[in-house]
Formats: C-alpha cells, structure tokens, sequence
C-alpha cells in the first residue's frame, strides 16, 4: 500500500497493511488483535519524513465529529474528533463566529495530531485555547482525559513527544473560544502589515484569518502542490553569551527573547545566510521563499532530504556553531 497520499511531504513509501478506522471501537479492536510494535499511528501525516518502507500495518485515524460541549455569554466549549482536518476546523470556527484559532489558519495536518507538537503561528499556539484531550492508551485500551497541565506545553512540544511517546492516541481536542469579546493578535509584525495593505483598520476574526492565509500562501508552499512538512527545523534557543557573541559578528540576526537567559533565532534566517535557500539536489531542496522549509520537488525518497537536512545542520554548525534540531518526526 502506497503512503504518498497520506504524507505532505509526497513521499512514496509502502506500508505492509493499511486500515482507516472511523470509530474508537474499530481502533479499540485494532489495538487488540496487533502488537503495538506492529502498528504505525497516522494522522495528517502533515509533520513526519518516511524514510523507507514500513513493515507494519497503518492505522489511519479517521474519527470526524465536532460539537459544542457547554457555552457562555462570551465563551464556548467546543470538542472536536481527532481526524477532522484541522484547517477546516478553523474555518468552521469562524463560520460560527468563535474566535481563538484564526492566527492557525491554513496548517496542515489533522486535529488529533495538533497537540503533540503544541502547533503554533503568528504569536498564537495551540495551547492558548486547549482545554483538554482524549487519549487511548495504546497498551490498555483504557480511555485517558489529559488538561492543559498535563499535557505540558512548550515551544512545538508536549508530553506526548516525551515521556509518553507512543503510549496515546489522541482521539479528541476540547477548545475554549470566545464569542464576543474575541482577543486578537495582531502584534506580529506580518500580520499588522499585511492588514495595513488592505486597509483595514479595525479586524476581526476573518480579517485576520485572511491576512495569515495571504502570508502563508505567499511563503509556504502548497503540499498539494509541492510536497513538504511546513517548518524541517525549530527555531533554536541559545544563551544569552553564544547570542551576544553571534550578533557581534551578525548585527542584523533577528531574534526574540524567550526567558532572562534564553534567545531564540530563526533558523530560516540562519540557512539563508549560509546561502542555502533554494539550494537544490535532484528532487530535494531547500525552499525558494523560505528556507525553513525543505521540499520534494516530486520523486525525492526521505532518505534524500534526510541527507539534505544533515548537510544543513553541518552547515549551520560551522558558520553559527549552532545546533538545528528537527522539527518534522523522522520515521
Ligand atoms: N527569514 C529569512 N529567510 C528565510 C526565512 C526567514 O531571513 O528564508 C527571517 C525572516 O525575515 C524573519 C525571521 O527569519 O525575520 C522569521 O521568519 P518567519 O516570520 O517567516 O517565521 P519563522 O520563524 O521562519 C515560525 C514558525 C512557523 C510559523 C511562523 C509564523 C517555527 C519552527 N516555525 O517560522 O511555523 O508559521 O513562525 O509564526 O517555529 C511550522 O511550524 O511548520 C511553521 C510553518
């Protein structure tokens, strides 16, 4: 069974066995007649590099629904099934006039997957409007509530990608979203250019959705169109010496203070200077428009954009003596 559909990266790798379970009874009865080291969890395959075939049967997590659990004057409490499209969500939250996700507009991937990296754009993370979730435990079937505490939420990470990687499968998301009085982020800066060039003074919740699809069409390719997995690498966070030390010798590093001691840079930035963006090799390159995002222009395996991704690293340590980590699973 062929994977290119079901990763955005387009990569074409097979699976021994395909199942699409759309009810957590089917998954239940998945779970019980495999080992778990037999199965392989797919979501929207939005932020994973498959680097060669897969001996293990796919279970592709199709669970749809959403609902509104409880509402207030100026909040409501809305759950949402694992597999339902996350963009669609958020397009559907504007529709009801509920505002919270509109600065995550147009990510990829799918619901259940969005909390494992604590997915984030445009000074607006998945965490500030989670409430709960729903897991199953891989190994006792057992259903498991997970809140925001829980769940510890940090920069593209939580603890379903530490201490309790792949023992859950998040099978639903409770959100928080308000109703009225919605609260808007529009201090970055892309965001408050973007509406200034059309004009609008005083946004609501499309306008802003508007403005982030506008910019993100504009710098992120289409996995439709060319495969990729949104950002290959994190943002790295360095101390504030190695920081003073760089901006010495770089004075127009951008960067953003994250705690007292701590600086986070943009790797785009970074593999820009190194003079890496739009580097290509075969079907494997760094992105035209932003080069924290590596594609595959068509027939590149994962092994070659892994490789691609290793002589970035190697370069970035040589020029900047900095660390990329990725930010995409590499399976
Ligand atoms: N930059 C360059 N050259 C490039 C790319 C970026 O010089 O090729 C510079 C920009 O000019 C800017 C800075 O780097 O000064 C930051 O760039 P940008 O605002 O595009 O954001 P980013 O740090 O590259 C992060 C997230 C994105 C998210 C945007 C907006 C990570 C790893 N990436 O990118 O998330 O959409 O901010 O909030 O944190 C993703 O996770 O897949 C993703 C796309």
């Amino acid at each position: 069974f062929s994977l290119k559909e079901y990763n955005s990266f387009g990569i074409d790798v097979k699976a021994h066995r395909f199942v699409s379970v759309s009810s957590i009874d089917e998954l239940k009865s998945v779970l019980r007649n495999n080992y778990a080291e037999d199965l392989f969890i797919l979501g929207g395959g939005s932020n994973m590099l498959l680097t060669g075939d897969l001996r293990k049967t796919v279970v592709h997590i199709g669970l749809k629904g959403k609902k509104i659990i409880s509402e207030s004057e100026n909040e409501v409490i809305i759950e949402v099934a694992a597999g339902e499209n996350w963009h669609e969500l958020v397009l559907w939250t504007l529709e009801q006039g509920f505002g919270g996700l509109e600065n995550l507009s147009l990510i990829p991937g799918n619901v259940g997957t969005a909390p494992i990296q604590n997915i984030g754009a445009y000074g607006v993370e998945l965490k500030d409007h989670f409430v709960s979730c729903e897991a199953l435990n891989i190994q006792t079937l057992e259903e498991k509530e997970f809140n925001l505490e829980a769940c510890e939420f940090d920069y593209r990470n939580s603890v379903f990608k530490n201490q309790l990687k792949g023992q859950f499968i998040i099978t639903s998301v409770q959100f928080r979203l308000t109703k009225k009085e919605h609260q808007l982020r529009t201090d970055y800066g892309a965001i408050q250019a973007e509406l200034e060039s059309a004009g609008i003074e005083k946004p609501g919740i499309r306008d802003i959705s508007d403005a982030v699809i506008r910019i993100r069409q504009s710098k992120l390719p289409n996995p439709k169109e060319l495969g990729n997995s949104g950002s290959f690498f994190k943002n790295p966070v360095i101390d504030l010496e190695s920081y003073q030390e760089l901006v010495h010798k770089f004075p127009e590093m951008p960067s953003y203070q994250v705690s007292e001691t701590e600086v986070k840079v943009p790797a785009g930035w970074l593999i820009d200077q190194a003079g890496m963006k739009g580097y290509r090799e075969g079907d494997a390159g760094v992105h035209q428009r932003q080069a924290l995002v590596l594609v595959n222009y068509g027939s590149a395996t994962g092994e070659e954009i892994l490789q691609l991704s290793k002589m970035i690293q190697e370069k970035i340590r040589a020029r900047f003596g900095i660390e990329l980590e990725a930010e995409v699973n590499i399976i």
